[in-house]
């Protein structure tokens, strides 16, 4: 098997590639050193492999337990049915217990996300937990934007406004964004995670994630923790939000109606004309923009978007560039969105 991974894109060291004999693609050294082991079994049948307890221990920094599955979008359609109607201990950091639910409670989950993935706003935790602490409800935070992206060293949506993790009852996230990578993750208490482990068909028929997916998760989870002996990460989380502020700000001076808070990296720009969304797309495609429109059913009929993620990788000069192709490609389709 060859592997064709865009090396320009994960911003390699010299020393983190290679070029393998008689190739003229470049790849991660790690995956060349994990070929051989690229199929995985059935979670059922097989130990976790020594890539799993580490993207496990990793995760464990932000709650006593994690639990990782191959898709992002399978850990939420799976786990929250398996959930529904179970009450949990809840745990501090440390694994000690802080409360049980009583029965009579335990149907109550509120479900967000970090940063919404079709409007760019930061969720309003503090508030949701101190409402769901009162109610006696379970958190549950979706952080496939947010963790990686945000906070001072990426740990999301707590650590930027300030929040215990330990009263987030289940921390959600996606690899697919910030890390680069494919799968998810569940972290919780211990008592939640072995519960899902032997209950979510997810978890006991699945495949697991294979070992490269897992290695580039573990390689980012270092670099934005620094424990790759450079400030690469802390750079990467600057640059995202410095990225971020500066195009809201001059789509905003441009007249452009964008939802979403300062230091989202999504941003969406309302196009509302559903008929031309898709013209939209494949007109700034045509000047080398590849852009993300997002339509029915995804979101209201008549509240069609134009959805910008921004990256750590952009240049200023993409940036710019970026924003040019979108004026003029909004004037040529005549999409009315201007104040
Ligand atoms: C909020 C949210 N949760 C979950 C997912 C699913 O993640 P994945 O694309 O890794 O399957 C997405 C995908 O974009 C998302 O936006």
């Amino acid at each position: 098997m060859k592997p064709n991974v865009n090396v320009e894109r994960l911003q390699l060291r010299a020393d983190e590639r290679q070029r393998p004999a008689g190739s003229s693609i470049w790849v991660p050294t790690s995956i060349l050193d994990l070929v051989p082991w690229m199929n995985t079994a059935r979670l059922v049948l097989s130990s976790p492999s020594r890539n799993f307890q580490q993207v496990h221990a990793a995760l464990a920094l932000m709650q006593p337990a994690a639990v990782v599955f191959g898709m992002g979008y399978l850990t939420n359609s799976a786990i929250i049915p398996v959930l529904i109607g179970k009450s949990f201990e809840r745990t501090n950091r440390r694994g000690t217990t802080k409360d049980t639910q009583t029965v009579e409670e335990n149907h109550r989950y509120v479900v967000v996300e970090g940063i919404y993935s079709m409007e760019g706003e930061i969720c309003h935790l503090p508030e949701i937990v101190s409402i769901c602490k009162k109610y006696k409800a379970y958190v549950y935070l979706d952080e496939a934007h947010s963790i990686g992206a945000i906070g001072k060293t990426g740990r999301g949506v707590c650590e930027l406004l300030g929040v215990d993790t330990s009263d987030v009852d289940i921390m959600m996230g996606t690899f697919t964004k910030s890390f680069g990578s494919c799968g998810g993750y569940i972290a919780g208490s211990k008592d939640l995670i072995q519960y899902l482990k032997y209950h979510c068909p997810a978890h006991l028929y699945a495949t697991s994630i294979s070992t490269p997916a897992a290695q580039q998760v573990i390689s980012v989870i270092k670099v934005i923790l620094g424990e790759d002996a450079s400030n690469r990460g802390a750079q990467k989380l600057v640059r995202i939000r410095e990225n971020s502020n500066f195009f809201r700000a001059e789509l905003q001076k441009m007249g452009f109606d964008v939802l979403g808070d300062n230091d989202s990296p999504v941003m969406p720009i309302m196009l509302y004309n559903p008929a031309k969304i898709a013209a939209f797309s494949r007109a700034c495609l045509q000047d080398n923009l590849a852009i993300v429109v997002v339509s029915f059913p995804a979101i209201p009929l008549l509240l069609a978007r134009a959805r910008i993620c921004i990256s750590a990788s952009h240049s200023r000069e993409d940036l710019i560039k970026a924003l040019q192709v979108i004026l003029r490609r909004v004037h040529f389709l005549s999409i009315v969105n201007m104040i």
